[in-house]
C-alpha cells in the first residue's frame, strides 16, 4: 500500500491547548502536530470539545466558540514557518446530550468541520438523550452528521448494537471509529470496542477513521498502524478510502463515498 507522506486527514483530535481534557501547552501540542505529520498526516481538523448544555443561552455560546477559535489560531500562528507540519482547519466536537442542546449549535455557521455542512457529534456514553433523535435534528437543519466513535458507546437497551446503529445510518447519520479501537484488544477501549468497530467494518457502516488523540495522557497517532493491520486483513483498500478519501472530502463538504465491506473477522 501507498503510505506517501500527507496523504491522510485526521477528523477527531484534542490538540488545541488548554481548552478541553487534551493538549495542556502549546510544545505539547506543536510535538502531536508533528507526530501526525510523520505518521502521514498531511490536514487535521481540530475538534476541542463544545457541550452547549454548559454554555446556557446564544451569547455564552459564542463566547465559548471565540474561545476555542482564538487558541486555534494561536496554534495556527505557532505552525506557521515550522518543518513538518499538517495543514489545519478549525471544527468542533459536539457533546449532544439532547436534540434541543444541538439545535442550538448547529445554527452558528462556525460550527461544522472546516467551516462545512459536517457536525462532528458525541452522544452520551449511555446513549441517553434520544441519539435517533438527535441525528434527525441536526438532518433537519440542513447539516451532515459525523458520529464519534460508535464503537465505545454501552448501548444500554440493545441487545444488537448493530441494529442501533443501522437504524442511526439509515437516519442520515456517518459514522466515525477510533483507530485506537481497531489496534490490538481495542487498545484503551477494550475489546467490545474492537469486536464492533470490525462488525461495522463488515456491514461497510465506518465511513471514516479518526484518532480521537488526547494529549501525552492518551496517545492515539496510528494512521500507519491501522492502515497496515487492515491492509493485512485484506482491507488495503477500504484503509485508504477510509484515512485518506472519506476524511478529504468531508473536510471539503463533500459526501463520503460508499466503502466496501471488509468480511475479517476480529483479528486474534
Ligand atoms: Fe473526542
Amino acid at each position: 500500500m501507498d503510505l506517501q507522506a500527507g496523504r491522510f486527514v485526521d477528523l477527531h483530535n484534542h490538540v488545541v491547548p488548554g481548552v478541553d481534557g487534551g493538549s495542556p501547552s502549546l510544545v505539547e501540542t506543536i510535538r502531536s502536530l508533528r507526530a501526525f505529520r510523520s505518521e502521514g498526516v498531511g490536514v487535521v481538523a481540530v475538534t476541542p470539545h463544545l457541550d452547549p448544555a454548559r454554555h446556557a443561552g446564544t451569547w455564552a455560546l459564542r463566547r465559548r466558540l471565540d474561545e476555542l477559535q482564538a487558541s486555534y489560531e494561536m496554534v495556527c500562528d505557532a505552525a506557521a514557518g515550522r518543518l513538518h507540519m499538517p495543514a489545519l482547519t478549525f471544527s468542533q466536537e459536539v457533546h449532544a446530550r439532547d436534540a434541543d442542546a444541538v439545535r442550538r449549535v448547529v445554527e452558528d455557521p462556525r460550527v461544522g468541520v472546516g467551516g462545512g455542512r459536517f457536525v462532528l457529534v458525541e452522544f452520551d456514553a449511555e446513549l441517553a438523550g434520544e441519539p435517533l433523535k438527535t441525528i434527525r435534528t441536526v438532518r433537519a437543519a440542513g447539516r451532515e452528521i459525523l458520529v464519534a466513535h460508535p464503537e465505545r458507546y454501552h448501548f444500554p437497551w440493545s441487545p444488537d448494537p448493530l441494529d442501533t446503529l443501522r437504524r442511526w445510518v439509515d437516519a442520515g447519520a456517518w459514522l466515525q471509529v477510533s483507530l485506537g479501537s481497531l489496534t490490538d484488544g481495542g487498545g484503551p477501549y477494550g475489546e467490545g470496542a474492537e469486536r464492533l468497530a470490525w462488525s461495522l467494518l463488515g456491514e461497510g457502516m465506518v465511513h471514516a477513521l479518526a484518532s480521537d488523540h488526547l494529549g501525552g495522557a492518551r496517545p492515539q497517532i496510528l494512521h500507519r498502524a491501522v492502515a497496515r493491520r487492515l491492509a493485512a486483513h485484506g482491507g488495503g483498500a477500504q484503509a485508504l478510502q477510509l484515512l485518506a478519501g472519506n476524511p478529504r472530502r468531508i473536510v471539503g463538504d463533500r459526501l463520503p463515498e460508499p466503502v466496501p465491506p471488509l468480511r475479517a473477522a476480529v483479528p486474534a
